[in-house]
């Protein structure tokens, strides 16, 4: 699998005209050849400071619009996204020998957006984001599952768990978006779109 498409190779005429479409083709070839979480991505914000941090989160949903993924808005990704509302995901797809790396400005989904989403989970993961002060110190696992038993009290099974307020989507609307595939000799594929005012230009990059 890694081999043919070390050896077909990306090139500028194979290209989608548009970022999300290609983004779109790759993802569905990554889940073919049996990518393990392909939707797993490495999402890396900076402080104000400009220190970085990265983590990996789940793609939830991607279109024209941008990439979006759920998470905790206390959480350190979160407090740096309030002040440095910028991103970079990058996708690991090794058993291809691709990567795939989006830059953007980032925003918050929707309310109804994000309580769609929501509303999809199954309820113990609804229960464990109001239990998680995501990122802060906790005294001990006990502290988290007491939190947890005292929700699953409140709201048992079946029961409708409201959508934490602390909670939501965040969509990474793409500037850039990088298609890598290896090739021998270290002489790798990279095709990186560029958005303009006029719509996407796509440049090669030396490997
Ligand atoms: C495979 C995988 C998927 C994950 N998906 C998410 C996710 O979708 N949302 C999320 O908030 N954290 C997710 N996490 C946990 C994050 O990596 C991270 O620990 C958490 O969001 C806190 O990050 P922060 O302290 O940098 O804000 C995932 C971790 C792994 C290993």
């Amino acid at each position: 699998m890694r081999r043919h498409y070390a050896e077909e190779g990306l090139s500028e005429t194979d290209l989608s005209p548009d970022p999300v479409a290609q983004f779109s083709r790759w993802f569905a070839q990554a889940e073919r050849a049996g990518v393990l979480e392909p939707n797993a991505m490495v999402l890396s914000t900076a402080d104000a400071d400009g220190r970085p941090s990265s983590r990996t989160v789940l793609l939830k949903g991607f279109d024209e619009r941008g990439f979006v993924f759920f998470t905790n808005y206390g959480s350190r990704k979160g407090a740096e996204l309030s002040v440095n509302p910028q991103a970079s995901l990058l996708f690991p797809w090794y058993p291809l020998e691709r990567q795939v790396i989006v830059i953007g400005r980032v925003e918050r989904t929707g309310r109804d957006e994000t309580a769609a989403y929501f509303r999809t989970r199954p309820h113990g993961s609804q229960l464990g984001a109001w239990a998680s002060e995501q990122s802060s110190p906790v005294a001990s696992r006990e502290v988290l599952e007491q939190r947890f038993a005292e929700l699953e009290a409140r709201y048992p099974e079946g029961e409708g768990v409201p959508v934490p307020p602390f909670w939501g989507g965040y969509r990474v609307i793409p500037q850039s978006v990088e298609f890598w595939q290896g090739r021998p000799n270290r002489l790798h594929d990279r095709l990186r779109y560029v958005a303009t005012e006029s719509g996407w230009t796509v440049e090669r990059l030396c490997p």
